[in-house]
């Protein structure tokens, strides 16, 4: 939520930001702007409400000064609607201090009618502007920006990354972070910051990630982060694995479309290094297989999308493992008490690694003496760093704001963290853990033809349901989750009403909502080894279709049961039934995206959406 990017180095800095903002936008989109520091040492500042293409015209039309120093934040609106005047940057000290940010300062109000009292005014109705009046306060008392920052963030309440420069100070760009993501880019004479790499992909691949509660100042020359009383820390390097193209459009016509094409080759990344032989050993878990021998309860956490692959993957873990598992959102988990001990442990889901839900409940989980593990998509990202272990998703930069191809990636680690414990447990015999082995390195083979097969009819349906109004999604065992994700990715796509639900639970109530014409989207279990839960899914459609509903199956190839009771079947290869939510969630991922396509609406940018969550 809400883009950053600062710049400090020997090029002009708006095409820098503009195209950084650019990869940035999935963040938030409901208005932009960036400042500079002119060639004559003054401070030029643009910003418009609406999408960066808004700011990007106007820039055209009227055209300021470059400069080599500059900083530039994409938003999502909290506090203060999305209007020019509440788009960042916040200027304060006579407009010679910009500010951005990234989080919510909880007592911004207290603070503003502090500065009201001693004479401040403010134009806008951010929380944001506060921090910048505060700043410029400390920083015409100092004329040091590092030094009026630390005296600013012991102020601050809630979550914030701040991002400053003074026009006094070219060639300075000053951030700071709590509970809000921040990174640094190093470039050759010149360096950056960002929310996330995306930010400067595109002109260094070497990063560093900074800690909570710290304060960094670039130059182009130099780094140097401190704590928030000023003492130097040392900050991880990485190398970013991916490089400016994988977060690039390329021909597709959206990033959903292109994303949801790379769903094999996101399964496949997943896998690659941690098969061995026929066995799942995870490198980055060595050194921990006492703690995973130890266990007896996980507690898998994460939000929307991610906790679907989480209920997903409780089915696998529990199987394989035989160690207790439970599945909770996040935001929920933390408010509630929760009983947890050394021998818990938690897994966190996350995309972003920044999702604030997440993170918090992470934290809350180790000061309670769990122990946590993050299954993560973003490299530096916040919530990995706050965890005692990580497992990597490989599914590249996902841009669209709705999750697809990091689904499939969440799902593969889990079973492979399932594969993983269940060896180190001896829960699963040899011949078990390499059938399961086979059955997922055959997975990213079998999307390709669900991709190849399917694509096209999905599509066609989505275009004559464009007028429908409800769509409901059943499923059963992991294809109960499966129902979930289908209904919500229609629901934030294409703002179509959609509700997921267990085939058990129909009876329980939701088979009220089935009229004539009622589309119905079923995930039908393979016949295959499923037990009676194939038959039974089959008796729910036939209850639902008595009462006029329209059923679209999902059915594995060569099962005649769905034929004569489906309005229209979808056919998955053939899989083990645990492998099945990894095949049977991408025609859905398709329908909505050609359903919201249908209707003409932005795939990749939903209204009301931002991608990673830094909120609470
Ligand atoms: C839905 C979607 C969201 C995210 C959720 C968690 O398509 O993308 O529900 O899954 O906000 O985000 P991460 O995985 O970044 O923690």
């Amino acid at each position: 939520m809400c883009g950053i990017i600062g710049y400090v180095g020997p090029r002009q800095s708006q095409d820098i930001l503009m195209s950084g903002l650019a990869r940035l936008e999935y963040r938030g989109y409901d208005s932009a702007g960036i400042a500079v520091i002119d060639g004559e040492g003054g401070l030029g500042m643009r910003k418009r409400a609406g999408k960066l293409a808004v700011l990007r015209d106007d820039l055209v039309d009227r055209p300021m000064p470059d400069g080599t120093t500059g900083i530039g934040h994409t938003r999502w609106a909290t506090h203060g609607g999305p209007t020019d005047v509440n788009a960042h940057p916040h200027l304060a000290d006579d407009g010679k201090l910009a500010v951005i940010h990234n989080g919510i300062i909880e007592n911004f109000a207290e603070l503003k009618s502090e500065l009201v009292g001693e004479g401040f005014s403010f134009r806008s109705d951010t929380d944001t502007e506060v921090a910048a009046v505060l700043l410029g306060r400390e920083y015409a008392a100092t004329g040091d920006l590092a030094q009026a920052f630390r005296a600013v963030v012991a102020r601050l309440e809630g979550a914030f990354t701040l991002l400053a420069m003074h026009q006094d100070s070219p060639g300075v760009v000053v951030g700071a972070r709590r509970n809000s993501p921040l990174v640094i880019g190093l470039g050759d004479g010149e360096n950056f910051l960002g929310s996330d790499v995306a930010a400067f992909v595109e002109h260094t691949r070497n990063a560093l990630a900074i800690g909570q509660d710290q304060i960094v100042v670039i130059t182009p020359t130099g780094v140097e982060v401190t704590d928030f009383a000023g003492s130097v820390v040392e900050v991880e390097p990485f190398e970013v694995t991916w490089d400016a193209a994988a977060a690039e459009k390329g021909g597709w016509s959206s990033f959903m479309a292109k994303e949801v094409a790379e769903e094999p080759e996101a399964v496949a990344k997943t896998l690659l290094g941690r098969i061995h032989e026929g066995r799942v050993e995870i490198p980055e878990l060595d050194g921990m297989d006492d703690l995973l021998r130890g266990i007896d309860r996980i507690l898998v956490i994460a939000c929307g999308t991610a906790a679907y692959a989480g209920m997903v993957g409780k089915y696998a873990l529990e199987s394989w493992t035989r160690v207790p598992v439970d599945v909770e959102l996040a935001h929920e988990f933390r408010y509630r008490d929760p009983v947890l001990s050394p021998n818990t442990l938690v897994v966190s889901i996350s995309q972003s690694g920044e999702t604030m839900d997440t993170l918090m409940a992470v934290k809350y989980a180790r000061e309670q003496g769990a122990k946590t593990l993050s299954i993560c998509n973003t490299q530096g990202a916040t919530i990995p760093r706050e965890s005692d272990a990580v497992v990597y998703t490989h599914a590249g930069p996902e841009v669209a704001v709705a999750s697809t191809k990091a689904f499939v990636a969440q799902i593969t680690a889990l079973y492979l963290l399932a594969l993983h414990v269940a060896r180190l447990r001896g829960t699963l015999s040899a011949e078990q853990l390499a059938d399961n082995v086979a059955e997922l390195e055959a997975i990213p083979g079998k999307i390709v033809r669900v991709l190849e097969t399917e694509q096209e009819r999905i599509s066609q349906f989505a275009h004559w349901m464009a007028d429908t109004r409800s769509v409901l999604f059943l499923g059963r065992h992991v294809g109960y989750p499966i129902a979930m994700e289908g209904a919500l990715k229609l629901k934030e796509l294409a703002y179509i009403h959609a509700e997921g639900f267990a085939a058990g639970e129909l009876k329980h109530g939701p088979i009220a909502l089935i009229e004539a014409g009622q589309p119905v989207f079923v995930v039908v279990p393979s016949p295959r080894g499923s037990g009676d839960m194939h038959r039974k899914v089959i008796s729910s459609i036939e209850e639902i279709r008595a009462r006029g509903a329209r059923v679209i199956a999902i059915a594995e190839e060569g099962d005649a049961a769905v034929l004569p009771v489906a309005d229209e079947v979808l056919r998955i290869p053939l899989a083990a039934p645990m492998f099945e939510p990894l095949l049977a969630v991408v025609p859905l991922h398709i329908f909505a995206m050609g359903l919201a396509t249908a209707k003409g609406l932005d795939v990749d940018q939903p209204r009301n959406l931002a991608k990673s969550v830094t909120v609470e």
